[in-house]
């Protein structure tokens, strides 16, 4: 085979073979590479020059385990992982793995395979495969038991956490650090393994460690998972086949059982769903059509304007990066509020133990607060998060664009408002784009970055590296209202208003969301984010006549933020709170009522949460489609990442767009067409967009034409 002499590289040094894994970026265990490795432990073996085996990898990493890419075939093809693991445990000479950087999954499997394993100190280890919806298929759910025991085995897999070296060692996964020289220190190890007696011992040969009460174990890490996500297969699966390990099969069922679970799961549609957003974050952050050789503008000291909620959160994205930042308010009351409010964040890690004081200290002190615009002439990067009002947002950035110093990028913050407008009042628009951060900014994972009409491609650039140092998952969205994520939410909302004054209740409606997956019902997520403050959006968007006209539009939102029902913060909004529980209110029904008597909306008692479902989910996957058609996204993979960050969707449905691949766009047609009937849709809120329409219209022909292909 051609390309195995390249992918797994091989060499004898001090009678000892070295197997390279050079397949970069990531040393994926591709067909070809398992082949590579399969031909170079053969040839190990036959060489009496060898007296023992190192596998190591090229470049990065050891191994980020098996290549993702190949689960599309449905099959894998041999040799598979456990091909290469059984020809390891029987090879008669001992097989060292030396790790440095990652081993990943089939990476990990590989490395347990081997008699023994040293790591880099700083090496990551561990088995996310649980994150994309499959298992350890090469032997992991079976090994690692036997290695470290079943309570770790389960936290391991079922976590999908990663554990440096030092844990790695002590719960027994490696047999050994490198104090400096890996690779030197991997030969020596594997030729002092030659004269011992535990020189050729394998994890199969092992016993399962601290098996008693192994069910129990597994049920409760399994019920820890499951509560995040209860529709998940893939935990149920791992738990089942841990609890394989520990029975009396043979060591060749095992894999076998192992194997059946693997491939059913990686050809069920969470997987599928798990791995398009995989690899849908790592295209969003590509802007097409860009050089890639365009140099970047440095970015290494930020300034922020208005050091309220988002600023606040924004400052301390930079702080956790290692970053000065210097925080802008209006008067010294605010900035003084504004800092404590970052301290007592930070002050909160330390408590519980996610941050050291030193750490604290070392933010705290990168951090400076300032009324005085003259301080942000030195900033590479400035992020204005003052009101939400174009005129301060104006002011703000007219001031910013004299005093900035040339090259230094302007950002707005905004969630609503026009980006290019805001960009035209610093005078040099080339350099503004939007950065639009997720409450709270300090933890949600999602970055919009709106590109302006003018925005200059080097500023773009900059701004989706720079999301990558502050552990953000970035998308490109152009400019319109609400960008993609809140663009879409608005029909959400507006069905969650419409359906409560039909005669649904908020718990219902919340029951029926969270039972698809989504992290939190939107009753509960409007009282959280504040009913007052979407519904002053409502009432800004009014007087700029872009809201439909018809008064029952979004009135219940309106009606309880006039009511002072302004949510969480309140007491009560959509619910009334009993602390931080909602509780049901009959007096909102009652308001509802009041709305629906008003408007001449009928009330119902027969609300399924299937049509809760398809009446909040369809107008919004509906809404992305016009996004792609206006290009305001780049892919709809892109929209995917928006709402799987930002907005909780559940990632097990890959996102709106590639559920609405899964439904099938003549039925998700036909859906909103019927839904459009049934409400008398005067404002064409269930119109398919002409998008979905031609798509649709395109796979009828495709089913059309299936039976005289058949
Ligand atoms: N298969 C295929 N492609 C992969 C891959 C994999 N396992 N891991 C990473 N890549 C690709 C990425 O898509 C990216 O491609 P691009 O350059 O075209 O966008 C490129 O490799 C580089 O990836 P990153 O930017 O993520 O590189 P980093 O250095 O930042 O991170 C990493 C490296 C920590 C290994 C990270 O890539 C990662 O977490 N990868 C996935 C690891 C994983 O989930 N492994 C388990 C696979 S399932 C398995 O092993 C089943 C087995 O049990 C049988
Ligand atoms: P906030 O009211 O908590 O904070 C705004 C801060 O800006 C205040 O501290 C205020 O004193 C300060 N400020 C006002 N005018 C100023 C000026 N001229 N110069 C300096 N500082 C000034 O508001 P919040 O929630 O932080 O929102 C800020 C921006 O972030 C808005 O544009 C909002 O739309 C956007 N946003 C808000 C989100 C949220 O969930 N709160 C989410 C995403 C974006």
């Amino acid at each position: 085979m051609a390309a195995t002499g390249t992918l797994a590289k091989y060499a004898i040094r001090d009678r000892v073979a070295i197997v390279t894994l050079n397949a970069p970026p990531v040393n994926g265990l591709s067909q070809p590479l398992r082949a590579g490795i399969q031909e170079a432990l053969h040839q190990a073996k036959a060489d009496a020059a060898v007296d023992a085996v190192v596998i190591t990898g090229a470049g990065k990493m050891f191994c980020g385990g098996a290549d993702i890419k190949e689960f599309a075939a449905g099959e894998i093809t041999e040799p598979d992982l456990n091909i290469v693991c059984a020809l390891i445990e029987t090879l008669g000479k001992p097989v060292v793995a030396a790790i440095h950087g990652y081993a990943l999954g089939g990476g990990m499997e590989l490395a347990l395979g081997c008699h023994h394993r040293i790591a880099a100190h700083d090496a990551q280890m561990g088995f996310p495969e649980v994150t994309l919806g499959v298992l350890p298929g090469g032997g992991g759910t079976q090994r690692t038991p036997r290695l470290v025991g079943v309570p770790v085995a389960s936290d391991l897999i079922l976590s999908g956490r990663m554990i440096g070296a030092s844990e790695a060692l002590e719960c027994g996964l490696i047999d050994a650090v490198a104090q400096d020289d890996l690779l030197k220190e991997a030969i020596t190890f594997a030729l002092d393994a030659k004269d011992r007696a535990d020189g050729l011992r394998t994890a199969r040969a092992l016993p399962v460690k601290d098996a008693a009460n192994a069910k129990d174990t597994i049920s409760a890490t399994l019920a820890k998972v499951l509560r995040r996500t209860p529709n998940a297969h893939a935990p149920k699966a791992i738990a089942r086949c841990i609890e394989f390990a520990a029975s009396d099969a043979s060591f060749e069922d095992r894999l076998i059982f192992e194997r059946k679970e693997f491939l059913e799961l990686m050809n069920g549609t969470q997987s599928k769903a798990l791995r398009h957003l995989f690899f849908a974050e790592k295209a969003a952050v590509k802007i097409p059509n860009l050089d890639k050789e365009l140099p970047l503008r440095p970015i290494e000291c930020v300034g922020i304007i208005g050091a309220g909620t988002m600023g606040g959160g924004i400052a301390m994205n930079f702080l956790n990066a290692d970053m000065p930042v210097t925080v802008l308010e209006i008067a010294q009351d605010a900035l003084d509020r504004g800092i404590e409010n970052i301290r007592r964040t930070f002050a909160g890690n330390v408590e519980k133990g996610r941050m050291t004081l030193a750490q604290m200290d070392r933010r705290m002190g990168l951090l400076k607060g300032s009324t005085d615009y003259a301080d942000m002439a030195d900033r590479d990067l400035v992020i204005e998060a003052v009101f939400e009002n174009m005129k301060i947002k104006q002011d703000v950035c007219a001031k910013l664009g004299e005093v900035c110093k040339p090259g230094a990028i302007i950002a707005t913050n905004t969630s609503t408002l026009d980006v290019d407008i805001i960009a035209e009042a610093t005078g040099r628009p080339d350099d503004v784009l939007g950065m639009h951060f997720f409450s709270p900014a300090h933890i949600m994972r999602l970055l919009e970055v709106v590109r302006g009409a003018k925005t200059a491609p080097d500023v773009l650039a900059t701004a989706m590296q720079l999301a990558r140092r502050i552990n953000k998952v970035a998308v490109v969205s152009g400019v319109c209202y609400g960008f993609i994520g809140n663009r879409m939410l608005e029909s959400y909302l507006r069905e969650m208003d419409y359906l409560l004054m039909e005669g649904a209740t908020p718990a219902q409606l919340d029951a029926a969301l969270e039972g698809f997956g989504m992290a939190m019902g939107p009753c509960r997520m409007m009282d959280m984010a504040g009913v007052d403050v979407n519904a002053f959006v409502l009432d800004g968007r009014e007087a700029e006549g872009a809201l439909p006209d018809t008064p029952s539009y979004r009135a219940l939102v309106r009606k309880l933020g006039a009511l002072g029902r302004n949510g969480q913060k309140a007491g009560k909004g959509y619910y009334r709170y009993d602390g931080r529980t909602p509780v049901d209110d009959p007096e909102v029904n009652q308001i509802a009522a009041d709305l629906a008597a008003e408007f001449g909306i009928r009330r119902r008692n027969d609300i399924t949460d299937a049509e809760i479902c398809d009446r909040l989910l369809y107008p919004l996957i509906n809404e992305g489609f016009k996004i792609m058609e206006e290009g305001i996204a780049y892919r709809e993979a892109d929209i995917d990442v928006v709402w799987t960050a930002g907005y909780g969707w559940p990632a097990l449905t890959g996102g709106p767009m590639h559920l609405a691949q899964t439904i099938g766009l003549t039925k998700l047609r036909d859906r909103l067409i019927g839904l459009g009937q049934q409400t008398q849709d005067r404002f064409d809120f269930f119109t398919p967009a002409p998008l979905l329409q031609r798509l649709a219209d395109a796979e009828g022909r495709a089913d059309e034409r299936l039976p005289e292909a058949v």
